[in-house]
């Protein structure tokens, strides 16, 4: 068998499950809402259908009193999400995965009124388990009747998911929230048997496995979530996580080794990315944690998890005796069908997450994980809905980037015969120019894989074709998808004609037309990750920014992420700063203390994209129907390309 210790079954308490890929806690923004809806539950059924052996869904309140997080996200220990959590349960177990559920409590960081965003949830009062103000809101020190009213709720809870058909729950004793306020020293400060020494400040976490077993049997299966270090100056150590972890032997029957306090911290962005690694993070960045835990267990399984997606590293973390299971987050969303291609031999076709946050990013902003890469996800039920069936067209695709690549697969594969146009020498797109970057290297893979489709299929590719009206009105298409995308935007300033000024395009491609010292125009995505591969080149970069701040977009998490990394490189961004000339040794700026002089041999701008609209438009007549998709109708990103590309195929011949 293909990787035969990730795929080796493992009990978990009393339960086998199928094999060591788990599908790690991930909540569903429409549960916010307090219920299940298809749509979310789809989201999971797909994970359980792509093998994972375990689908734990995200954050759900224990506590509908004292614990609200996000208003009026579902009560675990209500009977109100009853029906929902039974179809959730049902809708991965009958594809022989475990449904498990993640119980959340979170203590200091509830949330004491939402009246204010309309939900109209009021808690009597906010505890954690030292008296504190945490953003103007005051904390007060729980007492020993509601400590235990709490453990009590989180038995109930799990004794709900249970009732509905969940095999497993998982406790949240990391990121922060409430079991790890009282494991954490600087917010638990008591003198009572929960505060103090570690034993004393682990109880809290011991004594709610140990009411959950006694309300759902020894045999229930019970997973513990803890922050194996804080990764932060000052905070708790892999070692003081082992101490912790060790103290669950005999309670817990999994332990998962996350890392990061969560928010509420001065540093809780770089710790963002590292419970979460971001792109500029090795792949299995934390997995060495859950080594130092592992080390000192003497027979409770524990799990490693953080950007992983490759077969090979997790079967040999657990090969390895590095940890018993490997939970995977975003790789599951990018490619909920990993566990299945993997086990069949199938791992080229894996798509690997390339961690750009755009998922978590749009959960928060707009309410639903869309993925970059995948453009399925978080639309299950929409592709798996009864369609009309397909007239075979004719279609012409124009471009073979992003967009133009996905519409070109889903077209072929719905029996059209397609003709791809490219006018650069290779597929991909002008992304391709980040081909080298080290941080890129999944997106990389992506376009490889998407290229490699393509050319063993039945597509009629032509290369070095640069469609003209005249060229598509020869081809006489069914249909016609202009897929063109952006060109970049070349300011007007005196001297950008001069010889040392480069688009940034052309610096992926060839960094060493940098020498030492490049000054780069604009502070958006594409500048700003120049900046950070020439560092990692050795050369100097500095950014200059006519706006006050770096605008979030539709990824705010990705830009949180950049920012993360300059401060941690020691690099700085000049906002407020205009660039108003150029000369042979740098450019001029206008900026708040007056004209300011950077000096750079290379001169690079980065100041956005203009939409090929014009050609793209030039083509409106050239066939039956007309289709305009990606960065040539408005620059925007991979997501959106690649989600127009699939839909708009998906039309062709139905509608
Ligand atoms: C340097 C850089 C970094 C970026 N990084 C990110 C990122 O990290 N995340 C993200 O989400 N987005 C990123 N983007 C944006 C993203 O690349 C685009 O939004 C996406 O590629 C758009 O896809 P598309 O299919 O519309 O166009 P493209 O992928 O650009 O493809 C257009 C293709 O059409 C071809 N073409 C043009 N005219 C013709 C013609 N007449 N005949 C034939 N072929 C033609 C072009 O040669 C090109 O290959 C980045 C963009 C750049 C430039
Ligand atoms: C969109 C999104 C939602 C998440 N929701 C939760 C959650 O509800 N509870 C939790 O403990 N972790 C949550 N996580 C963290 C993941 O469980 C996981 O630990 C983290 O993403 C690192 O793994 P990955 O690199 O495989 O994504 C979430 C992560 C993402 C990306
Ligand atoms: S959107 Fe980006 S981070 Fe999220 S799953 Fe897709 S590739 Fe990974």
């Amino acid at each position: 068998m293909n990787y035969p210790h990730l795929f080796e079954p493992i009990k978990i308490g009393g339960v086998t499950v199928r094999n060591r890929i788990f599908a790690a806690p991930i909540g569903h923004p429409d549960n916010l809402l307090g219920k299940f809806t298809d749509d979310a539950i789809a989201v999971f059924e797909r994970k359980a259908m792509g093998g994972a052996a375990v689908v734990t869904h995200g954050e759900s309140s224990v506590d509908c009193k004292y614990g609200k997080r996000f208003g009026i996200n579902l009560s675990l220990d209500t009977q109100q999400p009853k029906r929902g959590l039974a179809k959730f349960a049902d809708a991965v177990r009958r594809h022989g995965a475990l449904p498990s559920m993640e119980l959340l409590h979170p203590g200091n960081k509830s949330v004491p009124n939402t009246e204010t965003i309309g939900i109209g949830f009021t808690a009597p009062v906010v505890y954690g388990p030292s008296a504190t103000v945490i953003n103007g809101i005051e904390v007060q020190e729980m007492p020993e009747d509601i400590i235990w009213e709490i453990i009590e709720k989180y038995a109930i809870s799990a004794k709900n998911c249970q009732n509905a058909g969940f095999g497993m729950v998982m406790v949240h004793a990391g990121h922060g929230w409430l079991p790890n306020q009282f494991m954490c020293g600087r917010t638990n400060r008591r003198e009572d048997q929960w505060g103090g020494s570690l034993e004393n400040r682990a109880r809290f976490t011991i004594e709610i496995v140990d009411a959950i077993h006694k309300a759902c049997g020894k045999d229930f299966p019970v997973e513990v979530r803890i922050s194996s270090t804080e990764v932060i100056d000052g905070g708790y150590t892999a070692e003081d996580g082992a101490a912790f972890a060790q103290l669950l032997e005999g309670h817990a029957d999994l332990i998962n080794c996350s890392v990061g306090y969560g928010e509420g911290l001065a540093d809780s962005y770089r710790t963002m990315t590292l419970t979460h690694p971001c792109m500029y993070r090795e792949d299995g960045v934390n997995v060495k944690y859950a080594g130092i835990v592992k080390s000192h267990m003497k027979y409770t399984p524990i799990s490693a998890v953080g950007a992983l997606s490759d077969p090979a590293m997790m079967e040999e973390i657990i090969a390895s005796g590095t940890a018993d299971i490997v939970e995977v987050g975003r790789g599951l969303i990018c490619d909920p069908e990993l566990p299945n291609k993997a086990r069949d031999g199938r791992e080229d076709e894996i798509t690997h997450c390339m961690r750009c946050f755009y998922c978590f990013s749009n959960g928060i902003a707009r309410g639903a994980f869309w993925c970059a890469l995948n453009p399925d996800t978080n639309r299950e039920i929409a592709l798996t809905k009864a369609q009309t069936p397909v007239v075979p067209k004719k279609v012409l695709i124009v471009g073979g980037g992003i967009g133009g690549m996905r519409a070109a697969i889903t077209a072929a594969e719905n029996g059209h015969e397609v003709i791809l146009c490219e006018k650069g020498d290779r597929l991909g797109g002008h992304i391709r120019c980040e081909d080298k970057v080290p941080f890129k290297k999944h997106l990389k893979e992506y376009l490889d894989q998407q290229e490699k489709k393509i050319l063993e299929s039945n597509i009629d590719v032509r290369l070095n074709t640069e469609v003209t009206p005249e060229y598509a009105k020869e081809i006489g298409a069914d249909a016609l998808i202009a897929a063109l995308g952006a060109r970049p935007v070349k300011p007007d300033l005196p001297g950008i004609d001069g010889a040392n000024v480069y688009g940034a395009e052309e610096v992926y491609v060839n960094p060493d037309l940098v020498k030492e010292n490049a000054v780069i125009l604009g502070a958006g995505l594409v500048g700003t990750e120049l900046a950070l591969y020439l560092k990692s080149l050795g050369k100097n970069a500095t950014v200059i920014e006519m706006a006050e701040k770096m605008e979030p977009g539709d990824n705010a998490l990705g830009v949180m992420a950049i920012q993360v990394q300059f401060r941690e490189q020691g690099m700085k961004i000049n906002f407020k700063t205009k660039a108003t000339r150029i000369d042979e040794g740098g450019v001029y700026a206008e900026t708040e203390e007056g004209e300011k002089y950077f000096p750079a041999d290379t001169v690079i701008y980065a100041v956005g994209q203009k939409a090929l609209s014009d050609e793209a438009m030039a083509l409106y007549d050239c066939a039956g129907r007309f289709y305009l998709l990606g960065d040539c109708m408005v620059p925007n990103n991979i997501a959106d390309a690649n989600k127009m590309g699939k839909t708009i195929a998906l039309d062709i011949g139905r509608i």
